[in-house]
């Protein structure tokens, strides 16, 4: 890829924007209003917008290794604050990807330097579920499985926040998780029954 490209490919955009819409900038530069807060993985073949077909402005997009939500990554932590208490977003979602790197890189018996405290929170994932991931012999599958189930525990993490317990409360938000299938193409509602899953555990994480 060659870099000078990119400032040529921005020139055409451009063009092509103020071809449909010549008021398209000043209208993008007046402000944003996005309903939908997604926090998804960083990997270079999981392009929110263009898999979800929305446009700029449309939604508030947060990336990182294997769409994390630790408690203490003021990074993510700021974005779920912001944009649910200052952008109004009415749905937060966690989408992960099945061939996640991130994911297949925790269940190694590797020191990663670095990205071993972040990765070990997906091993904390696999500790949680271990009864119904060790019964999967097919490895693919178990690390599809480990990708669906990481989705879930970091809708619950977002959950953990005092900003969404509050939104939640006023039944101002909703919250998903969902799976991009890489081989497919297609966008999966895991259809996860938060209310079932919290039902033990959310007085331990109430904090409102
Ligand atoms: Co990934």
């Amino acid at each position: 890829m060659d870099i000078k490209k990119i400032f040529k490919n921005n020139k055409n955009w451009i063009v092509e924007k103020l071809k449909v819409d010549k008021n398209y900038f000043k209208n993008l530069a007046e402000g944003q209003k996005p309903q939908i807060l997604y926090i998804g993985c960083s990997d270079s073949r999981v392009s929110a917008e263009d898999l979800m077909g929305v446009q700029p402005g449309e939604v508030f997009v947060h990336r990182n290794i294997a769409n994390m939500v630790p408690n203490t990554d003021l990074n993510v932590m700021s974005v779920i604050n912001y944009a649910v208490s200052h952008l109004n977003v009415k749905h937060v979602v966690v989408c992960g990807h099945y061939n996640c790197g991130g994911v297949k890189e925790a269940m190694l018996s590797k020191d990663l330097g670095l990205l071993n405290p972040w990765l070990r929170n997906i091993r904390d994932v696999y500790r949680l579920h271990h009864t119904e991931l060790d019964l999967i012999i097919n490895k693919d599958d178990k690390y599809n499985r480990l990708v669906e189930l990481n989705v879930q525990e970091q809708c619950i993490n977002v959950i953990k926040t005092a900003v969404v317990q509050n939104a939640l409360l006023e039944k101002r938000i909703t919250v998903h998780g969902w799976v991009w299938d890489i081989h497919t193409g297609e966008l999966v509602d895991l259809k996860i029954d938060f209310d079932e899953i919290l039902k033990e555990i959310m007085e331990i994480y109430r904090l409102t």
